[in-house]
């Protein structure tokens, strides 16, 4: 899949900006602060349908603007596509998102029409950090190609909300399990969707991930491997198990007034020839399994949707060192790939690219194509975006 326009009217430092992107490498380079991570998060958006960065969608509209839009015209195999979301920070419904023009009723009906990998410094915290970055990771890559699996997450946290409100409640007040029971069976079923695709999942990627690891590395001795780790992970009747962990666990969840066991706790345990890497991993080996995944991310997508997902990478070139950058510039051939960094030598390994040099006169972001010799095409346009 392609994006062949973005518009951005009224987002983040931008007035009205259109980009008609090339196919293979865009860079976008230019001071911090001038508004290049605004454009992959435009991106995001779209795919998603919110920011990679935050999960507040304040602050998204132009300062002095009533309201804003970003717009990708993409091309995928099922044709032309047109995704935009509109934010109206004073109305009811804060954002709407809409498809080939028509308004969408729930967040699912976009999932997989825009499909995009993001890997930013930050993501070097799927390796070090808790659980749940490295189910977030699991989770975005899964909803991707899987409506129901972004279903099923939705109804699991809702019915997990409302158990631990009650739960909270018997804390202090005492009161009957039977209060509970609606909303464990009402998690069973998403429970049972969830830890399947995740297993199905792992599988694919961890093979994956070992291959890309031992490439990017040089070294076939370091075997990198993901393993499912999950409450339910060998059960083989999903719903019935869930229930019965569910009762077994509500004296000491009412004592905590939380519901401590389910795919809401799940992990990935990633290992380094057998050792914990959260624990034991240098920086250098942190950096290339964070690489690995992201990468295999990009592959699983296309192996199990048969589209090519689009690729941002946000200011990570000048994080990897000349072999890594290499291994990445060879992996990601295929896909359209955005790249965000402040120097525009941070990708010269990479002569086939187009190149954009962001800046922001007065706080208003603006990019232009610089061409060898820096000739410059403005890309700006006079109408908003705003369906
Ligand atoms: N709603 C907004 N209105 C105007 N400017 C904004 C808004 N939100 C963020 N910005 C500006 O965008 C800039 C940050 O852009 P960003 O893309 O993160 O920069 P970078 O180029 O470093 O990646 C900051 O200068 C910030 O003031
Ligand atoms: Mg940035």
């Amino acid at each position: 899949m392609k994006i062949e326009e973005i518009r951005l009217t009224h987002f983040r430092n931008y007035g009205n900006l259109t980009i008609t992107p090339h196919e293979g490498i865009n860079l976008f380079f230019g001071q911090n602060g001038s508004g290049k991570t605004n454009l992959l998060e435009a991106i995001h958006f779209c795919a998603l349908g919110k920011s990679h960065r935050t999960n507040s969608d304040a602050g998204i509209v132009q300062q002095g603007e009533t309201e804003g839009a970003c717009r990708m015209e993409l091309q995928n195999q099922s044709g032309r596509r047109t995704i935009a979301v509109r934010f109206t920070p004073a109305e009811a419904q804060k954002k709407t998102i809409l498809i080939d023009q028509k308004k969408i009723g729930r967040f699912s009906d976009m999932m997989g029409c825009l499909q995009c990998v993001i890997f930013s410094p930050e993501d070097l915290g799927i390796i070090r950090e808790g659980p749940s970055v490295r189910r977030r990771y699991l989770d975005m890559m899964i909803s991707q190609i899987n409506r129901g699996y972004f279903i099923a997450l939705q109804q699991y946290r809702s019915g997990l909300e409302q158990r631990n409100a009650i739960l909270k409640t018997m804390k202090t007040q005492g009161g009957s399990n039977a209060y509970l029971e609606d909303f464990e069976q009402a998690m069973a079923m998403p429970a049972q969707i969830i830890v399947e695709e995740r297993r199905k999942t792992v599988e694919v990627i961890t093979e994956l991930a070992r291959e890309t690891y031992a490439g990017i590395s040089g070294r076939e001795e370091e075997s990198f491997r993901i393993q499912y780790r999950s409450s339910l992970s060998k059960s083989e009747n999903i719903q019935e198990d869930f229930l019965k962990m569910m009762r077994e666990n509500r004296e000491q969840d009412v004592h905590q007034g939380l519901t401590l066991a389910g795919p809401h706790r799940d992990d990935l345990h990633l290992t380094l020839n057998g050792q914990d890497m959260r624990v034991f991993a240098s920086q250098g080996q942190v950096r290339t399994a964070a690489l690995s995944l992201k990468l295999s991310q990009l592959k699983t997508l296309r192996q199990l949707s048969g589209e090519s997902p689009v690729l941002l990478l946000d200011d990570v070139m000048s994080e990897l060192d000349r072999t890594r950058r290499t291994s990445l510039l060879r992996e990601i051939t295929p896909y359209q790939t955005f790249v965000t960094c402040t120097d525009e030598s941070d990708l010269e390994e990479s002569p086939d690219k187009r190149v954009y040099l962001v800046s922001a006169p007065e706080g208003q972001g603006q990019v232009v194509m610089s061409k060898p010799g820096y000739v410059t095409k403005k890309e700006t346009l006079q109408e908003p975006c705003f369906t």
